[in-house]
């Protein structure tokens, strides 16, 4: 427990946010949101090589648009497990949207709910499972799992989040201990003892990540997703892969999905940007499981390259909370109809005019259009 004197306050406007494109939301959110809980969302890990590549390798794409196709408007609308949903974006499990706005999960998941769009509801909230599943009606929810050290916990938690709505389990197997955050370590960030985390008995207040993960199982291994599997009776996501290798394994042990995550470059740095990983990823998997992917995903381009790299479905982490914080559930809404209308442009202007048309084709290497400008 710290025992520095905390003056924490959470933003609390909810507005729409006239929203420009989503990495502008950065900078206005480092405005409203205090120097710790700012850095603990925005920073990665070690050098943030990771954290940067997330992002800037969706530029080693250039899309080839096909025109004359009597397409006039696409439909972005997809099937994720079956349901339909509005658009192929999700919001990944975060931990403690308190830290953004005072209505933390509650808001967050409104937000996405009324984007008809799926939300992880994260085992580190600051808002019970029951609570954050009834602000989003609508659309499907996923809950995600933190492997606790007593399995009768996981279980429960498990069971709580199925009888709460959940249809998918997200297995995260990346933060057995968390990455080396320069960020905390200057502001000496610990969460604001005013933010609980109710899901988790034992997980006290005012603590660091680091000490909360010490609640948690060291030591993972494959057995792990079958537990999670039979414990839930749900498809399990198992997020934070980028060996193909890992995601063969996790096809073997019955996953439902594969979520190719390098945690927002927030883990082991210098590891892959999720993007690199993908193809390879993609072509282990040879589309007998969705990918879901996250990392860095900031424009309807970058939702069109994933796609057509093999994704199904692309989440969207930091933009929730800085949209979170600077309009609370109005601000979610409107960052992700931004989002879905930057995608729909990228359809229309590529060429594609349903979801399942998007495919590799439509993608060049950078470094072809470098050979080319040289030629
Ligand atoms: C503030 C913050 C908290 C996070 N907490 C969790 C968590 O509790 N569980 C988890 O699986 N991933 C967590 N993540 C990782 C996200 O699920 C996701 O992988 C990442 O944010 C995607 O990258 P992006 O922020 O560039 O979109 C967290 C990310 C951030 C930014």
């Amino acid at each position: 427990m710290s025992t520095t004197v905390e003056l924490f306050s959470a933003p609390a406007a909810e507005q729409d946010l006239a929203v420009v494109n989503l990495r502008e939301l950065e900078d206005r959110a480092a405005k409203v949101l205090q120097t710790g809980p700012f850095g603990y969302i925005s920073g990665g890990s070690g050098d943030e090589i990771t954290l940067r590549e997330n992002v800037e390798a969706f530029d080693d794409y250039r899309i080839v648009p096909r025109y004359l196709t009597g397409l006039d408007e696409p439909d972005i609308s997809t099937e994720i497990f079956g349901t339909k949903v509005a658009a192929p974006i999700f919001c990944p499990p975060m931990a403690a949207h308190g830290l953004a706005h005072i209505t933390a999960e509650l808001g967050s998941s409104h937000g996405w709910g009324e984007a008809n769009c799926p939300y992880t509801m994260a085992t580190l909230s600051n808002t019970l499972i029951e609570h954050i599943a009834t602000a989003h009606p609508a659309g499907p929810k996923w809950f995600q799992l933190y492997f606790a050290k007593d399995k009768g916990l996981n279980a429960e938690l498990l069971q709580r989040a199925k009888a709460a709505g959940a249809t998918a389990i997200v297995f995260a197997v990346d933060l057995e201990r968390p990455g080396n955050r320069e960020a905390d370590m200057k502001n000496d960030f610990h969460f604001p003892s005013i933010l609980k985390f109710p899901n988790i008995p034992g997980a006290l207040a005012g603590e660091s990540l680091g000490e909360i993960m010490k609640l948690f199982k060291h030591g993972l291994d494959w057995d792990d997703v079958t537990f999670v599997r039979e414990a839930s009776g749900l498809p399990v996501i198992v997020k934070g892969l980028l060996s193909p290798h890992d995601a063969k394994m996790a096809i073997e042990y019955g996953a439902s999905a594969i979520g190719v995550s390098n945690h927002g470059g927030r883990q082991l740095d210098n590891v892959p940007g999720a993007i690199v990983a993908l193809p390879l990823i993609t072509d282990v998997v040879q589309g007998r499981v969705p990918i879901f992917l996250d990392g860095g995903v900031r424009r309807g381009v970058h939702v069109l390259e994933a796609l057509a790299l093999g994704a199904s479905a692309v989440g969207v982490g930091r933009p929730t909370l800085y949209s979170l914080a600077l309009g609370g559930w109005l601000g979610v809404h409107d960052m992700i109809e931004h989002l879905k209308q930057e995608f729909a442009l990228a359809m229309k202007l590529s060429g594609a005019a349903r979801v399942k048309d998007i495919h590799a084709g439509m993608l060049v290497p950078q470094t072809t259009s470098i050979r080319f400008r040289q030629s």
